[in-house]
């Protein structure tokens, strides 16, 4: 059943009905400000950090579900509702909400009253912009009562939802005529505040939570909004809201335009007043200034189309598969844009208090943004690398707003520093920036230790060689990408093995995962080192990569497919020896991806055990047999019941490395299938089985060993975002970024006959057209630049600004 439908021409998503499985939501603000909003108006908005700036208060696990919001009511008469139908939940005559890019729409009709509510982040400024436009579709006169209302976060998200003994007495608020000032933590001389207001004039406002909704009252049924007024309070402690109130008048027919925004204000250092306890406003009224009347918010919104319509441009899709087309060229670039912003922090199943950026995480969403806007994409890199340690190991994640690593969670995990390489060489692959390597950056985050990217790499690279295990694996420390194999946890913390809080790594347990990483990471490496002409480094990093491929050709092959690791014991882990966890997904891909076993055959026959024994109808499941109790010798993994999450469960995120593995064996019926099976347009029908939303990626689906096998769970922010697109756009598509120019390298369906690419790439345009009449998986015949042949599939650098026509055909 679908609950909804996308709308191509408009480039959204329309849902039309509120009550859609589980609120299905979408991200504005693309660079400082971000706003979370479901199609109920649900959601919240933070300023760089969802932990440590978090502007607006969201109860996540609440019961009735998604409350907190951006909630506008209409009240009329003795009627009240709102345009997305939270909180009050009356009725509607019609209802829609539409997703698009950085913006929703949410329209609500009532008793002949239609109330459109849209809500952005304009481009280069701090607030949230909600626009309702109220018209009058009866005939006759309507008197409404529009109330809009936030409820304010003191700004750090977890000390907010603690610690009330003192937060019950910090709430500050500043009044003016049409805005609310949230301004506790100003007093300490912080310079930053919160400032929610309205283009139009306020009929009466509140600024204290239970004057506005009562003291039992709530959101569903707010004391002000049944007596059709507030009552000027201010709030003293407590908890401070913006509730601004405006009585309107329609005549028939007519229309009316209201704004309300909520703004983040960081005043400079050198412009705080002297008095604490009153705020400078003035950038704030500059921000009111700039959206006081109705053709300033259209052009801030026409701003953010051609702003989006300028970032999707880099890579554009026509195969003639509709749903193949609007993921490539809208939904799926949109969401590694997303999770470039937020890594892990803040989703309907993130926090924001939790999870920050991650090593691991944010060096492959890089591989699925890099194109999008590479400048970003270097500046993060930067970043990342400054969290890593002088022997090549890495804080596992760091705080979006101090850029410094966690030390809660710490460091161990060994698959860490190759990420580095991956994230790396991609951006060079992409720019051809060879100077970043050069670009100082300190480890840990401390300037003194400061040396070049390049020497970051080095260590990421000699980390993996200084911890190779008894077989010659590399090993795995507190886990590897699985985060929940956690193989030393026996030894260290008997008993409580998920609740590690520091790095353990043992002499013995080691990953063949890490092994198939090391050998396509550290070739990549080694390309850098040979440009760098650092001939004898690179001969010495081929060395190191030709022992750990054969120690995972021989160590690490159980027979019919890769084993997974060794655990503690020296024990094999996804090997037909255990009774359970026999087979594991990751090294499958990882290691056919780096090219291992390719000439033995190992490979395809990696891939058909693959298949055999863990393909599902709705995607591979990360291991088989299930576990069926929990495990000591292998921790969190047998801490899920069987079917869910690591254990088992459908984990998107490795899905593509398993059609990029097909590819690379030239087997394209068979990557499109894999790729088909997780991707979301392509399995709108089932929404009521998964649940999540039909235009992104979930980290997870149950997998069959559940008793809810196919439902998803964890929209949004995932690596899967990252990695379908690179598999699509890469692999599939074969359109590679390669250091020294675009490689057309196609693994297609044989039943797709041909399609065209528009890429943009270090500055020219490429268009692409591959005819595939020949209907073969793989292979191409010939290429013409420009109308010349060209002689092998890498084309040519152009000069930026140019575009060439390229025609490839396939045979
Ligand atoms: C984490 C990833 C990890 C994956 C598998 C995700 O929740 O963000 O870093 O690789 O789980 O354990």
């Amino acid at each position: 059943m679908r609950f909804g439908h996308f709308d191509d021409a408009r480039r959204e998503y329309v849902i039309t009905t509120p009550q859609t499985p589980l609120p299905w939501i979408n991200y504005l603000g693309s660079e400082d400000f971000f706003s979370l909003v479901s199609n109920t108006a649900g959601g919240y908005s933070f300023y760089r950090d969802a932990r440590l700036r978090r502007l607006t208060r969201y109860r996540y696990n609440s019961s009735p579900l998604d409350m907190d919001g951006h909630h506008i009511y209409i009240k009329d008469g003795g009627t009240v509702w709102n345009p997305g139908w939270q909180p009050t939940k009356t009725p509607l005559d019609r209802y829609s909400c539409r997703h698009g890019l950085g913006y929703t729409i949410l329209e609500g009709e009532k008793d002949g009253i239609c109330a459109a509510q849209e809500l952005f982040v304009p481009k280069g400024d701090a607030c949230e912009l909600d626009r309702l436009t109220l018209t009058n579709c009866s005939d006759r006169p309507r008197e409404l009562d529009v109330f809009s209302y936030v409820e304010f976060c003191l700004w750090d998200a977890v000390d907010d939802s603690t610690n009330f003994q003192r937060n019950f007495s910090t709430g500050e608020v500043e009044v003016e005529p049409c805005a609310i000032y949230h301004k506790t933590e100003y007093r300490e001389r912080r310079d930053h505040y919160a400032v929610f207001w309205s283009n139009t004039p306020v009929t009466s406002f509140d600024t204290a939570r239970d004057a506005f909704c009562g003291v039992y009252g709530g959101p569903a049924d707010p004391q002000a909004v049944r007596a059709g007024h507030c009552s000027g309070s201010i709030a003293h402690g407590w908890a401070p809201v913006g509730a601004l109130h405006i009585h309107v008048t329609l005549a028939p027919g007519e229309e009316k335009k209201i704004l309300f925004g909520l703004g983040y204000i960081e005043n400079p250092q050198e412009e705080k007043f002297t008095d604490p306890g009153v705020i400078n406003k003035t950038r704030a009224h500059a921000m009111m200034a700039r959206y006081a009347d109705d053709a300033q918010v259209d052009a801030a919104r026409a701003a953010l189309a051609d702003h989006w319509e300028s970032l999707l441009s880099g890579y554009q899709l026509q195969s003639g598969e509709e749903k193949l087309d609007r993921m490539v060229n809208l939904w799926h670039q949109y969401q590694c844009m997303v999770t470039f912003n937020m890594s892990r922090s803040a989703s309907y199943y993130e926090s924001g208090t939790g999870r920050g950026m991650g090593f691991r995480d944010s060096c492959q969403d890089l591989l699925g943004f890099v194109h999008i806007v590479p400048a970003r994409a270097r500046e993060r890199i930067l970043d990342i690398a400054a969290t890593q340690f002088e022997d090549g190991s890495a804080y596992h994640q760091y705080q979006p707003l101090t850029k410094k690593g966690n030390r809660d969670v710490g460091t161990g995990f060994n698959d860490d520093p190759l990420w580095l390489i991956a994230a790396t060489a991609a951006y060079l692959r992409e720019t051809g920036d060879w100077p970043i390597l050069e670009e100082q950056v300190p480890f840990e985050n401390d300037e003194r230790k400061a040396q070049p990217l390049m020497e970051h790499l080095r260590r990421s690279f000699r980390f993996t060689c200084t911890h190779l295990g008894p077989h010659g694996l590399p090993l795995i420390g507190r886990a590897d990408w699985n985060d929940c194999l956690n193989l030393n946890c026996f030894s260290e913390h008997p008993g409580e093995s998920f609740q590690i809080t520091g790095p353990s790594e043992g002499p013995v347990a080691e990953s063949v995962f890490i092994a198939g990483m090391f050998v396509k990471y550290g070739r990549e490496y080694a390309e850098l080192c040979d440009r760098l002409q650092l001939a004898d480094e690179a001969a010495a990093a081929r060395r190191s990569i030709d022992a750990v491929e054969q120690a995972a050709l021989t160590a690490g092959w159980d027979g019919a497919w890769f084993r997974r690791a060794y655990d503690a014991f020296g024990n094999p882990v996804g090997s037909r020896e255990c009774t359970e966890g026999q087979i594991f997904i990751e090294p499958q891909g990882m290691c056919v991806m780096a090219g291992i076993g390719r000439e033995t055959g190992q490979a395809a026959q990696a891939l058909r055990s693959v298949e055999e024994r863990l393909d599902t109808p709705y995607g591979v499941v990360l291991h088989q047999p299930a576990y069926t109790s929990y495990q000591l010798n292998l921790g969190e993994i047998s801490s899920y019941p069987p079917g869910y999450k690591e254990n088992a469960g459908i984990f998107c995120h490795n899905n593509p490395w398993i059609s990029c593995a097909e590819t690379m064996l030239g087997h394209g019926d068979r990557a499109f299938e894999v790729y088909r099976k997780t991707c979301p347009a392509y399995i709108e029908d089932i929404s009521e089985i998964h649940r999540t939303e039909p235009y992104v990626y979930s980290q997870m689906v149950a997998g069959r060993d559940a008793p809810t096998f196919g439902e998803a769970k964890n929209s949004w922010l995932t690596g899967t975002a990252a990695w379908t697109f690179v598999n699509v756009s890469q692999y599939i598509l074969g359109i590679q970024p390669t250091l020294d120019g675009l490689r057309i390298d196609p693994c297609i369906p044989h039943t797709l006959t041909g399609y065209t690419v528009t890429r943009r790439y270090r500055g020219a345009v490429y268009h692409i057209a591959v005819d595939n009449t020949a209907a073969v998986q793989h292979g191409v015949q010939s290429i013409t630049v420009d109308g010349k042949a060209l002689a092998g599939n890498v084309l040519p650098l152009a000069a930026a600004g140019t575009t060439v026509q390229v025609q490839v055909t396939m045979g």
